[in-house]
């Protein structure tokens, strides 16, 4: 299996500062992660409205701060999690941002194939050139996550971080979908912030993977952070020197 950890990660958070920090100067992204993290953590009513992406600086932290961390995460999950079980052929990654998850989920599966769908153009161009520097195939298009059908067949569907934003009735149709994505030869992958008070539904879905052969599982683990990257979290007043995330795992229904 390959994984981009260590050397080709360090490449990937070099390009990624040179792209970003181009354009803003190290302060200018450590108060935009602060923003940021605000938004995330105290004003999350305003995430409908686009707040998390609203500034440059905001979309420079989502796509220099938490894209590596997102990525780590992601890559710790899938390699630990049965996701290859089912061959899939590709991964069908919503609510992509800047495409990490779908990422790091193809790299798992022997570098298959990506699709990748957001509701924000800007996430899109940042997943592409994404993909494109840690050598993934990925095809991205704008679009809701909810109109969306995996191609038939062996596709694992991926929800990184994306889950929490939406509503509950758009949550309960998501969750009909997953069913009639998974008796269709899907499998899903959610990965959520650890925080109960984001995802009070945790524990239905929890039940609704576990009757279906999946599970739940919760993650902590020390990451190897670039030094910049630690750099940055300390200047921003956070601590991810241990990355803590919730995934459930649905497989596809076994085919008689
Ligand atoms: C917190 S970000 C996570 C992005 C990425 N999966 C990651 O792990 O870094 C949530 C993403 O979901 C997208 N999103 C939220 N609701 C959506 C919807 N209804 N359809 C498509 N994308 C949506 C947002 O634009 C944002 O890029």
């Amino acid at each position: 299996m390959t994984s981009p950890t260590g050397i080709e990660f360090e490449r990937w958070f070099d390009a990624l500062e040179a792209r970003h920090l181009a354009v803003l100067t190290f302060p200018e992204v450590r108060r935009a992660v602060e923003a940021l993290s605000a938004v995330y953590v105290e004003r999350r009513n305003r995430l409908d409205s686009g707040a998390d992406l609203e500034s440059a600086g905001k979309r420079a932290a989502f796509a220099l701060f938490y894209a590596p961390l997102h990525f780590l995460v992601a890559d710790h999950v899938a390699r630990a999690l049965p996701l290859a079980e089912g061959a899939p052929q590709r991964v069908l990654d919503l609510g992509c941002g800047t495409g990490v998850v779908g990422i790091a989920a193809s790299l798992a599966c022997g570098n298959v194939p990506v699709e990748a769908v957001d509701r924000n153009r800007w996430a899109i161009g940042e997943a592409r050139w994404n993909a494109e520097t840690l050598g993934v195939d990925l095809r991205a298009r704008p679009g809701d996550l909810l109109r969306q059908r995996p191609a038939a067949g062996r596709t694992l569907v991926t929800l990184g971080w994306t889950v929490n934003e939406l509503d509950d009735s758009m949550r309960d149709e998501l969750s009909s979908r997953i069913e009639s994505w998974r008796l269709a030869g899907a499998s899903v992958l959610v990965i959520e912030p650890i925080a109960r008070r984001m995802s009070p539904w945790w524990d239905d879905w929890a039940a609704f993977a576990a009757a279906r052969g999946g599970r739940a599982d919760d993650w902590k683990f020390a990451p190897q952070l670039p030094a910049r990257l630690a750099l940055m979290d300390k200047a921003a007043g956070l601590d991810h020197r241990e990355l803590k995330a919730r995934t459930l795992w649905v497989p596809a229904q076994a085919r008689p």
